[in-house]
């Protein structure tokens, strides 16, 4: 299916589902998400991601204030996704050896007892790149092997980056949701794990602990606001592939600040738009984009919404917003080349639709309905997630130095 040229948007807040936010999110109450914390604190390479003040740009655009989280400092991985894999494994794994994740900190994990009681465990997954990569450092982390499979149109840098970490990669010719079945059929097969971070009938365990493994992100970046004396945002931009990120963006905000929760704004591809779509026809039903999903924005290049994340969404988001290529090329030239004292960040494809949404949300006319719709103005506190750096850089490069992917004005 084409994807629009234009910034298209629907608004959630009218409806019945919004009033009612009965989609639980209890999972994701900041007390669990510590607990999580501390298992990735055991791993040598944790630390927080560092959150970026843009007060420069904020003051240009007309908010309040503009803090990013920069997740290309993620575990040396150039994007979150590590945050989720580890986590899912490390559980996963606890549960099969019959012991609490509390009592498996990572030098337990990985020493050789540890293994020897495990044997031989092949994990696999279809990935875009990112959660590939994550689920083959984990795997090799504990000596174990990953199988990744990765859908049509992936980039060769990506691909390569997850085989240099021992795994074995194959780039189907097929996009991504079709592969997520593939590779769920040949897993049952084989008797390997699936480590996917979209839920299948009968498959949601590990999709809610990749969630949750997720929620680090979250709660750092509110730590980190509260570290200078701002209690919480007043909005969050989260961009949606399968929506998983996006599900536990909206679960922690919702489950953390019930009085007062911030506005969440949910962003996609519009060759992927899968969430829009379905918040469109207001059936409260997922409904599904097909075709190639050839958006630059490989992360998000997915047309089936994962079920744990769609009813999150649908309660409790207050806007989706389907965008155009443009939109995240332009986020990506404001973040790596900012107003002069805001600090440089490298955003890749997925991890800069946000900061370009914002300016055009601020700085468009012909948004101003969405503007007024979700209070954007001088008061709000904006929180957003660069969820990835240059991880294809000949793309990154093309757009930042050579303006690929120009801002396009719609009429
Ligand atoms: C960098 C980046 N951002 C965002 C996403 C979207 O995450 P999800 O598929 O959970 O919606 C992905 C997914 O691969 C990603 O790699």
């Amino acid at each position: 299916m084409e994807g629009s040229e234009k910034i298209l948007w629907v608004s959630n807040e009218g409806t019945e589902y919004y009033r009612n936010r009965a989609a639980d999110v209890s999972a994701f109450k900041s007390a669990k998400i510590d607990a999580i914390r501390k298992f990735h604190s055991t791993i040598p390479a944790y630390k927080p991601t560092p959150l970026r003040s843009l007060p420069r740009l904020a003051s240009l655009l007309g908010v309040g204030a503009i803090y990013v989280k920069d997740e290309s400092h993620r575990f040396g991985l150039n994007s979150f996704k590590g945050l989720g894999a580890s986590y899912a494994i490390a559980n996963y794994l606890a549960e099969r050896l019959g012991m609490d994740i509390s009592e498996l900190p990572y030098d337990v994990l990985t020493s050789g007892a540890i293994k020897e009681r495990l044997g031989d465990v092949t994990f696999t997954t279809t990935s875009d790149g990112n959660h590939g990569r994550a689920v083959a450092w984990t795997a090799r982390m504990l000596g174990q092997k990953a199988v990744i499979y990765m859908p049509k149109g992936t980039s060769k840098h990506r691909s390569e980056a997850i085989a240099a970490l021992g795994a074995r990669v194959t780039v189907r010719d097929v996009n991504y949701d079709e592969s997520v079945r593939l590779t769920a059929r040949e897993a049952r097969e084989k008797g390997w794990v699936i480590v996917q971070d979209t839920a299948m009938p009968g498959y949601e365990d590990i999709p809610l602990w990749i969630m949750q493994g997720y929620a680090v992100m979250a709660h750092e970046a509110v730590e980190e606001m509260r570290g200078v004396g701002i209690d919480r945002p007043t909005h969050v931009f989260i961009q949606a592939g399968v929506g998983a990120l996006a599900g536990m963006v909206q679960a922690y905000m919702s489950a953390n600040f019930e009085e007062t929760p911030p506005r969440v704004l949910i962003v996609e591809a519009n060759k992927a738009d899968c969430f829009y779509r379905s918040a469109l026809a207001g059936d409260g039903k997922p409904h599904i984009v097909t075709g190639d999903l050839d958006t630059i924005m490989a992360g998000l290049g997915c047309g089936e919404p994962s079920p744990i994340a769609f009813g999150i969404l649908r309660d409790h988001s207050s806007a989706f917003v389907s965008c155009p290529d443009y939109v995240t090329a332009r986020g990506m030239r404001i973040l790596g080349r900012p107003m002069g004292g805001d600090p440089s960040i490298c955003s890749g494809e997925s991890g800069a639709v946000t900061a370009g949404l914002l300016s055009f949300i601020m700085q468009r006319d012909y948004l101003s309905d969405l503007r007024k719709s979700t209070q954007l103005g001088s008061d709000s506190v904006v929180l957003l997630f660069s969820t990835e750096g240059d991880t294809d850089p000949d793309r990154y490069r093309s757009i930042v130095w050579d303006g690929e992917f120009p801002t396009f004005e719609p009429v």
